[in-house]
């Protein structure tokens, strides 16, 4: 069955959960404040690279089931179910700054004529689905029905169309079962298992799943410095530990620390929300101070190898926080890129999607169009970035036009062996 939504904020969880509804059939019309951002989403643009997403939003436009407005109101009054997809950014003590979604609680309350469903899709303080329900009460002139819900969004960047298309779960939290049919008809098409909660169990779902894999990378990047201490292999430690079904392989890949938008961030807010709640939750500062030391660690790697940086050339491979994207927000990268930059070294960089992004917060890197060509006149390459193309640099070229074959590998790409054998210097992470 087809329902009517309305989506407002159209970032990375909005835009792809929009164009994601569309695709399976639902009607759906997409609300963002920025004209701008409206007027080239409307035109056939898309704000950020994400694979696969620019072709569905096309052809869900075409097709007729996907729009886009700045109107809250044409958006509210045209839909029955309205989700909240807005930023939740961090505030200078670690807590989420919830303006936005104050904001957009206001603004659907007043344009509310008849009974909606409103779907907090951000990720928000345990909590905020009550403060939204009196938000709406208040300011609903209209005095009509509603229900607010909680649906958390579990997806990657990078593999966010994969990860909405195929959920490994979908949460529903309610306070009454009046929304919970009409949410399961939005789900239904993607044929994934629903678990229906209360509201503050699902709001909590998201933060503790978040601190969980971040704990997980803290893990293994904290075995990688005991591999490091004693000869043994981190990826031969993962991978046996992975073997086991209770801990699972994935997300056990030790590297210069994590990023993005939303680790760092949903860490932070979930020590604060504990501490607010009475909760000194060290063991998610722990993980914090293992994911900084890890990019201290590899900047000594380099600083004790190269000894002075000053006047030095390096080649830096990965600009984005991660595979598959051109976000840059929070990137292990640029922080490397910034702290190599402030000991004087020269940078020469490469990504395949964020350079434009880059651009901004390192202005001073020499930008190179080609993998290939970095690593000209280099004292050493570092990969900062798990982007899978960066195995087939092609390596005995590069070894021949550097100053000295040095390779720092951030997220342990190549095999030690082969690289020293190939003569190379190769300094990775836990081998
Ligand atoms: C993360 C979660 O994985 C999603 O489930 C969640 O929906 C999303 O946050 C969110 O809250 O919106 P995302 O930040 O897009 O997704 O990226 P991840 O794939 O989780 O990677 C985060 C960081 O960890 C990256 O810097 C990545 O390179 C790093 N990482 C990941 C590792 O260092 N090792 C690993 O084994 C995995």
């Amino acid at each position: 069955m087809s329902s009517r939504i309305c989506i407002i904020g159209t970032g990375y969880v909005g835009l792809v959960t929009g164009a994601c509804f569309a695709d399976v059939g639902h009607k759906v019309i997409c609300v963002d404040c920025d004209e701008s951002k409206v007027a080239l989403l409307k035109s056939g643009g898309i704000p950020i690279y994400e694979p696969g997403l620019e072709d569905l939003v096309k052809a869900n436009v075409a097709e007729g089931r996907l729009s886009f407005t700045a109107s809250t109101e044409e958006g509210v009054q045209n839909s029955d179910i309205i989700f909240i997809a807005v930023p939740t950014p961090p505030q200078p003590d670690g807590s989420v700054d919830l303006a936005f979604i104050e904001r957009v609680a206001r603004e659907i309350a007043g344009c509310m004529s008849s009974y909606k469903i409103v779907v907090d899709k951000s990720t928000v303080p345990v909590k905020t689905g009550q403060k939204v329900a009196e938000a709406i009460t208040r300011y609903c002139k209209a005095k009509v029905e509603f229900d607010v819900v909680s649906n958390p969004e579990f997806l990657r960047e990078g593999f966010a169309v994969e990860d909405l298309m195929k959920p490994d779960r979908i949460v529903i939290g309610v306070q009454s079962q009046r929304p919970v049919q009409a949410m399961k008809e939005v789900y239904a098409p993607f044929e994934a298992p629903i678990l229906v909660t209360d509201i503050n169990s699902a709001e909590l779902i998201k933060h503790a799943a978040n601190s969980f894999l971040a704990l997980k990378i803290s893990y293994i990047n904290a075995i990688s410095i005991i591999c490091e201490a004693t000869g043994a292999n981190v990826i031969e430690v993962a991978n046996g530990m992975g073997m086991d079904e209770r801990i699972g392989r994935r997300f056990l890949d030790a590297s210069l620390g994590f990023g993005g938008s939303c680790f760092p961030k949903d860490l932070s807010a979930f020590i604060k929300i504990s501490e607010q709640l009475g909760y000194d939750f060290k063991l998610l500062k722990e993980v914090q101070q293992i994911n900084a030391f890890q990019m201290e660690r590899f900047v000594k790697k380099i600083t004790d190898t190269l000894w002075v940086l000053k006047d030095k050339t390096i080649g830096v491979l990965g600009l984005a926080f991660k595979q598959n994207t051109d976000d840059v927000r929070l990137s292990p990268a640029i922080d490397l890129c910034q702290r190599l930059e402030k000991e004087g070294a020269k940078l020469r960089v490469y990504d395949p999607k964020a350079m434009e992004k880059a651009k901004t917060v390192l202005p001073d890197a020499t930008y190179v169009p080609e993998m290939n060509f970095v690593p000209e006149g280099c004292d050493a390459l570092v990969i900062a970035t798990e982007w899978p193309v960066f195995r087939k640099l092609d390596l005995e070229r590069a070894r021949k036009v550097m100053t000295c074959p040095i390779m720092f590998d951030g997220r342990n790409l190549f095999d030690p062996r082969e690289m020293e054998a190939l003569g190379w210097i190769y300094k990775s992470i836990g081998r």
